[in-house]
């Protein structure tokens, strides 16, 4: 079988690592991929968001099944594109997927199922906005309504703050028309969480837990990244609080789509805190998270395939998930000046050596070839070093060991992904 992959991040080349180890997968295909995917799956040339363009490809190729990594082209309504013309693919439809697209739907869809998230209000008047923050004063939280790259959100510590943040959105237009709309909502503090599940709208299939590292610097501090390490499994997910993410979050969130007449298919991945043993919806994705899918997959013993066409099918009743016992960690290596402007074009070295490790897979995420064919740096996040290991002490160790053995120039990563958990 052929097997399109849409995207050319870190959580990409996992997903391209995972399919190639199906025996079903004959070949996979990325839409465009990067230096590290080319490795496992043939890259292909073709904007992700030229939907016909990618319809004639899967046509030419007789492909299968395409399994979409990032937000864009699903809020675009690639599914709804490929699905009428036949074709299999794997994600939520463009109504679906405005969970995330759309910060104001998906406040108003917690709210009119009674899902757990922090009290809000919506504005689209700035001097409405600007009076609402001075009568609740801070900590409060500014989320532009559309997608923003994941700068959209500021969590204020002051009123300053607070309002330079709607001035930033409504008036500088920092994120164009996805600032037309402001949900203003209160601080929620805690421990935060990624969970994500497999659904084919009626079928709910748990990932293992994981936790992403969203600040750049260590102790988290600094700007807010699309993520700079992530582990699985994340302690503070007792099997008591996971039965109440499926309870109060998933198995809502499928039942009220259904309820407003759409069948979720994809992921589905809720940014959770947990406070007092308790979940409460920071926001939701309609994917994989990146950089949580590194570990996550690592973690992961059933056929990803399998998982997809149960997805499509509607056959998600009949797969089983394994994972393995072990823990894994991965540490992102960003380029220096990230999350803001980056180099780009430094060689990376000391990748070569760590193929031969048991273990440890170096996933690319901003990589590609300079013309004597080496590999260079071409994003803000480079690469994921992830580890298994017996418990997460273990795979931290081995994956810090990796990362010491990769250098390019102006290389930052983390030196705590992991300790919140370790320190417990
Ligand atoms: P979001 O894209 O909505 O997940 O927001 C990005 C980040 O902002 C989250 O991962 C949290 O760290 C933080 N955040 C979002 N909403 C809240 C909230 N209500 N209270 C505290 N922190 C929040
Ligand atoms: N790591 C956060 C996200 O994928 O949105």
């Amino acid at each position: 079988m052929k097997v399109l992959v849409i995207g050319n991040g870190g959580r990409e080349h996992a997903i391209c690592w995972k399919l190639v180890q199906s025996r079903q997968v004959d070949q996979v295909f990325c839409c465009r991929g990067n230096a590290g995917i080319s490795e496992v799956a043939e890259c292909v040339d073709i904007d992700m968001n030229d939907f016909g363009s990618l319809i004639n490809f899967v046509k030419y190729e007789w492909i299968d099944m395409t399994i979409v990594g990032p937000e864009a082209p699903l809020s675009r309504g690639i599914v709804d594109a490929f699905e009428k013309e036949g074709r299999r693919i794997m994600g939520p439809v463009r109504a679906a997927a405005r969970l995330e697209s759309s910060k104001v739907f998906s406040k108003d869809f917690m709210r009119k199922f009674n899902i757990p998230t922090a009290g809000y209000k919506v504005f689209s008047s700035y001097n409405q906005a600007e009076d609402y923050v001075r009568m609740k004063g801070s900590p409060i939280v500014i989320k532009a309504d559309g997608l923003a790259a994941g700068k959209g959100v500021i969590v204020a510590g002051t009123v300053d703050d607070a309002i330079s943040g709607i001035r930033h959105i409504m008036k500088d237009r920092a994120f164009g028309d996805a600032g037309n709309r402001v949900v203003i909502e209160d601080c929620l503090f805690g421990e935060e969480v990624s969970y994500m599940v497999f659904t084919d709208g009626d079928t709910i299939l748990p990932m293992v837990s994981s936790q992403d590292h969203k600040r750049i610097y260590d102790n988290d501090r600094g700007p807010n990244t699309g993520g700079m390490g992530a582990y699985s499994p994340a302690p503070v997910v007792t099997p008591e609080i996971e039965k109440q993410i499926m309870n109060t979050v998933m198995l809502p969130v499928i039942n009220g789509m259904k309820k407003e007449g759409i069948k979720y298919k994809g992921i589905l991945y809720a940014g959770l805190m947990i406070r007092d043993g308790n979940p409460y919806v920071l926001e939701f994705n309609c994917r994989l998270g990146d950089p949580e899918t590194q570990p996550v997959l690592m973690r992961m013993d059933s056929d990803l395939m399998n998982i997809a066409f149960g997805i499509t099918d509607g056959r998600l009743s009949e797969t089983e998930l394994k994972w393995k016992d072990e823990a894994a960690v991965c540490i992102v290596i960003a380029s220096n000046g990230y999350p803001g402007k980056y180099d780009k074009g430094r060689i990376i070295t000391g990748m070569e050596d760590l193929k031969k490790e048991k273990d440890v897979i170096v996933f690319h995420a901003g990589t590609s070839f300079n013309e004597e064919d080496k590999v260079i740096t071409s994003g803000g996040r480079v690469l994921g070093v992830t580890a298994l290991g017996k418990d997460l002490k273990e795979a931290k160790e081995k994956a810090y060991k990796s990362v010491n053995r990769i250098h390019f120039e102006g290389m930052h990563f983390r030196k705590d992904i992991a300790d919140k958990a370790l320190n417990r």
